[in-house]
């Protein structure tokens, strides 16, 4: 029997060689902690289907925040529990409200820490949706309803405006209308936010991984006469890839400055092919779904769970994201520096 002519083996001998060679690093400022604001004080609600996940009051998303930060991990992105819905989801661009009230305190006590706020209505519409809605036919009051697409943007932008003027570091619009880069890039200019950057949510896609997310933000779509029952209309399908690289090429066009990709790992394909024809910075969205999967099969004992998502989020990055955002934050990046809580 002849001797192997290569030996890739000899390359994972130990633990030294095999860092050595590693193609790709996982570190603590590479992800971006998700957190829920919700209204009150000492407010902390588990959600049941994401274990370790809360809806904090203000005062407790900086506490969490700080545990984050200690931990290694740079930066939030900020959902909201508002204080009221409405048709047109008038709380979204409320200064006083959880959203805006948060970061501002977090600029304050945590001065180090990047705070993104996810732009979106479906939080703030009573309707759950993620603009205002409109009669599908033109002059047909009263039968199907859609989600109007250019009214839409004028609500995101003075959401956008309202985070900016909180101090937001970063605007992270995942709404899916068209046009929406363009329309927050203009807006904010104009404002005088031409500092404030803007991370697309360039391909998010109409998928199942979202159910705990909706738990979280309270924020599924309501049944209701007329009102859509999904978000397929606005959101891709799940089906198309090409579709990505044109929404991408979109939001470059009108001004994007980081991209992203929703859900990750079934979609890490698109995030492969956006990393090899795009220079901006991706980043690729562990969804809840996502999450709620691994903490669901960890707790059954079936996998182990701190080595899956370590392995998921690495995952993430050889297949291109520089970033990623994953209510496993604060847990990988404890794991990965030895830290303890
Ligand atoms: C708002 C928004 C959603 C998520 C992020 N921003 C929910 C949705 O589109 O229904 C989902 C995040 C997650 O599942 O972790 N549009």
């Amino acid at each position: 029997m002849p001797f192997p002519q290569e030996r890739p083996r000899r390359l994972r001998r130990t633990e030294a060689l095999r860092g050595l060679v590693r193609e790709t690093t996982l570190a603590p400022d590479d992800l971006i902690l998700p957190l829920f604001a919700a209204p009150g004080q000492k407010v902390r609600r588990p959600v049941g289907s994401m274990p370790g996940v809360f809806q904090l009051s203000v005062d407790e998303v900086v506490a969490e925040a700080q545990a984050a930060y200690d931990a290694g991990v740079r930066s939030v992105i900020l959902f909201g529990i508002p204080t009221r819905k409405d048709a047109t989801g008038t709380s979204a661009w409320d200064d006083a409200e959880p959203v805006q009230q948060a970061v501002r305190a977090l600029k304050e006590r945590v001065p180090g820490l990047v705070v993104m706020t996810d732009v979106c209505m479906c939080e703030y519409t009573d309707h759950g949706h993620c603009g205002v809605l409109k009669p599908a036919k033109v002059g047909a009051p009263g039968s199907e309803l859609v989600v109007d697409n250019d009214a839409t943007l004028e609500l995101l932008v003075k959401e956008a405006v309202s985070h900016a003027r909180a101090g937001a570091d970063v605007v992270a619009p995942s709404d899916m209308m068209d046009g929406r880069i363009g329309a927050l890039r203009a807006g904010l200019d104009q404002a005088g936010f031409d500092d404030v950057p803007i991370m697309s949510y360039a391909a998010k896609y109409a998928g199942a991984f979202y159910g705990p997310f909706r738990d979280a933000a309270e924020s599924a779509p309501v049944a209701g006469a007329g009102i859509p029952k999904d978000r397929k209309g606005y959101q891709m399908d799940p089906a198309n890839a090409r579709e990505a690289l044109r929404e991408v090429a979109l939001d470059v066009a009108e001004g994007a400055d980081m991209l992203m990709v929703k859900p990750a790992v079934p979609y890490l394909d698109v995030v492969r092919q956006i990393r090899d024809r795009y220079d901006l910075p991706l980043a690729a969205y562990h969804v809840s779904g996502e999450y709620a999967m691994i903490k669901a099969a960890a707790r059954n004992g079936w996998i182990d769970g701190e080595r899956v998502l370590l392995e998921t989020l690495l995952c993430c990055r050889r297949a291109g994201a520089d970033l990623i955002l994953t209510y496993g934050a604060v847990e990988a990046a404890r794991l990965l520096t030895g830290r303890r809580p």
